[in-house]
């Protein structure tokens, strides 16, 4: 908790220097590697992006921004999608093959953080410094940087958002029945959405405020396997068909919005009229309408735009051979990766104008 309090006001920190020359004293280890970065590199240098799989409206957009983002800032850009089948092995290949022809710089959203440490490890080798892009890589001392919106924060704002939301709806009651989604276990991230949100549900399930009627919380038994929304939905409905005969689901927290209209269809069909409060995250365009119509009750912004432009700062501040700035360090079981985290924000019917003031297509859709 400390940790988080002490990144978020670090976050706030560079955030008022413009994210500008404020590197952490723990440093990124860009110098070390094969000592580029302390002399730069070609401004011209090619600079490698591997995406997963498009699970999320987010990974999408962050293709193309980073295309644009790259050639603008004078860089040659390789962005890569692991394929929908085989995606790790088409991760992995996509990196050596970037490592192969001299990119200076990978970003990884990685499809399995941890099944990339041969590749980062050749990275290494091959003097270019690795930037974990939204999701950590684990298991390896070969990662250099890692950018991201802070995951537990973005849990515990969807366990808070929950809670609001129930008692919002539910003036009247004193407990609630929930059920809990967690994302795919292959993505680092998804443990700590789902902690995050513990962090603040735990408690509420233990003094019998919430209940779990399915019984089911565990991470493996919450689980979606491949962040894919037709798990989500099979799994909501075997539990509306031994749970909730005779009485009704008043909130679920889903990991993300992909999942979250996916358990709303699910409670839908099952013949429940009055749907439950149900959180999401990404801010995509197919939900966001649902918000405004209450149909789903939160989501979270991470501007992607942000996120991108980050990665594409760092990559040209270790072109200078500058040190780009972190203000934290996040364990990826190996090492401690210099990281910088951005804020999530969350957003509900009252907030969304606001929120995405910043947006114009976003700001549209809340109309
Ligand atoms: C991202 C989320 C996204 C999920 C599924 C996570 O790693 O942080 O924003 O919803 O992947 O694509």
């Amino acid at each position: 908790m400390k940790k988080i309090l002490l990144a978020t006001t670090a976050v706030m920190a560079v955030a008022a220097l413009g994210l500008t020359g404020c590197a952490s004293d723990g440093g990124g280890r860009g110098g070390e590697t094969g000592g580029e970065s302390a002399s730069g590199f070609a401004a011209d240098s090619l600079i490698g992006v591997a995406l997963p799989d498009k699970t999320s409206e987010n990974w999408v957009l962050a293709g193309g921004l980073f295309e644009d983002g790259l050639a603008e800032a004078g860089f040659e850009g390789d962005v890569q999608y692991a394929g929908a089948s085989n995606a790790v092995a088409d991760q992995q290949q996509q990196i050596s093959t970037m490592v192969t022809n001299g990119a200076k710089v990978i970003i990884i959203g990685a499809k399995d953080g941890a099944q990339l440490g041969t590749q980062v490890a050749e990275a290494r080798d091959a003097g270019a410094v690795v930037i974990a892009y939204d999701r950590l890589i684990l298991n390896s001392d070969a990662v250099d940087y890692y950018v991201a919106f802070d995951n537990f924060k973005v849990g515990q704002l969807q366990g808070q958002a929950l809670l609001d939301g129930l008692a919002a709806k539910f003036p009247d009651k004193t407990s609630y029945n929930v059920e809990l989604f967690s994302g795919s276990s292959d993505d680092a991230n998804a443990p700590v959405f789902f902690e995050g949100a513990m962090d603040i549900l735990q408690p509420k399930i233990d003094d019998g405020t919430l209940v779990v009627v399915s019984g089911q919380t565990d991470i493996k038994q919450t689980a979606t396997d491949g962040w894919k929304p037709e798990n989500a939905q099979k799994r909501m409905d075997t539990i509306m068909q031994g749970s909730y005969q005779g009485t009704t689901v008043d909130g679920v927290l889903s990991p993300n919005d992909t999942l979250a209209r996916a358990i709303i269809t699910s409670v839908t069909d099952a013949g429940q009229a009055d749907l439950p409060i149900v959180t999401g995250q990404d801010s995509e365009a197919a939900s966001i309408p649902l918000i405004m119509s209450g149909q789903q009750y939160s989501t979270i912004y991470k501007d992607t735009r942000e996120l991108v432009a980050t990665a594409i700062e760092m990559a040209q501040d270790l072109q200078k051979g500058d040190e780009p700035a972190t203000t934290t360090e996040t364990d990826n079981g190996n090492v401690e990766v210099p990281t910088l985290y951005l804020e999530p924000v969350i957003v509900t019917k009252e907030n969304a104008a606001e929120a995405y003031a910043n947006n114009p297509e976003l700001l549209a859709l809340t109309k």
